[in-house]
């Protein structure tokens, strides 16, 4: 399927591995030219070596600590005006709640709510002045489905939700669209440590790693203009609810 993607520029976060490199794959597959990114410029050299191979799309990779007004600054020099943006980072680490200090608070928040929040900030005004805009953020099953020992996890990103639901509102007129999708447990670097620290047999097929990136890649497609404000479940049935 043609996304109506091809020549469009993406920022992804957090794209060295796991979910965010399944989401640059898939847009870079589209005909995007993506600007990836991670701390470990080993490994994100490595990854954007192999999106080039895989796909001929442009590449581009900046490594730098996302969470950081520096590392926002030089994703947005590499690509001053992006058409998609991916919003992706670390989360929290498990751990009981009663342990969660003030300063692991604040980390938490300013990870996975407030530097998503500042990105869109500052890239929404040329997506609006161009009239098209995809904006996806990469939040949780925690937000939906509370897992005791991720509870900042699920505050930081349901906070997120929150303030975007309404921002996706005043956008969409201008073409700008703005999604979460809700990742249940894909079987990443990330999902394995939790399995190891927590002894859990388990996880998902690498396989369903691509159901996540496609879907990325359709919210961000010309078709999908008219889905926003919408919370994408892709966890294989494992929340069971009616609505
Ligand atoms: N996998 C799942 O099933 C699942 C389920 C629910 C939610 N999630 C959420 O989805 C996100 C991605 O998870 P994942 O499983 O794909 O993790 P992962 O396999 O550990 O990959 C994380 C990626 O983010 C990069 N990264 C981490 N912190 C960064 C920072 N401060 N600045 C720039 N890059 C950073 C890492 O590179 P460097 O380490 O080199 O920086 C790596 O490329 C996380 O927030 C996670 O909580 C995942």
């Amino acid at each position: 399927m043609d996304l109506g993607l091809r020549g469009k520029k993406a920022i992804v976060c957090a794209s060295s591995r796991g979910l965010g490199r399944a989401c640059a794959s898939a847009l870079a597959e589209a005909g995007v030219a993506v600007t990836i990114n991670g701390r470990d410029r080993h490994k994100l050299d490595e990854t954007a070596a192999e999106i080039v191979r895989a796909t001929g799309a442009h590449v581009t990779a900046v490594a730098a600590d996302v969470s950081t007004r520096e590392g926002q600054d030089r994703l947005l020099a590499a690509c001053p005006q992006p058409d998609i943006l991916v919003n992706n980072n670390g989360g929290p680490p498990f751990r009981d709640f009663r342990a969660v200090d003030r300063d692991a608070l604040f980390a938490g928040v300013v990870m996975n709510m407030a530097t998503p929040i500042e990105l869109v900030q500052r890239t929404v005004h040329g997506m609006i002045e161009r009239g098209f805009g995809r904006i996806v953020n990469i939040t949780a099953i925690a937000v939906k489905l509370p897992v005791p020992g991720y509870e900042l996890s699920s505050g930081a990103r349901g906070g997120l939700t929150a303030f975007l639901a309404g921002v996706a509102r005043t956008v969409a007129p201008h073409g700008v669209t703005i999604n979460n999708i809700m990742p249940g447990y894909f079987e990443t670097d990330r999902v394995r440590k939790v399995f190891e620290a927590t002894a859990k047999a388990g996880g998902r097929p690498t396989d369903e790693v691509v159901a996540e990136c496609a879907a990325c890649a359709f919210l961000c497609s010309r078709q999908a203009g008219y889905i926003t404000g919408q919370n994408l479940l892709i966890d294989g049935g494992r929340y069971a609810s009616a609505f």
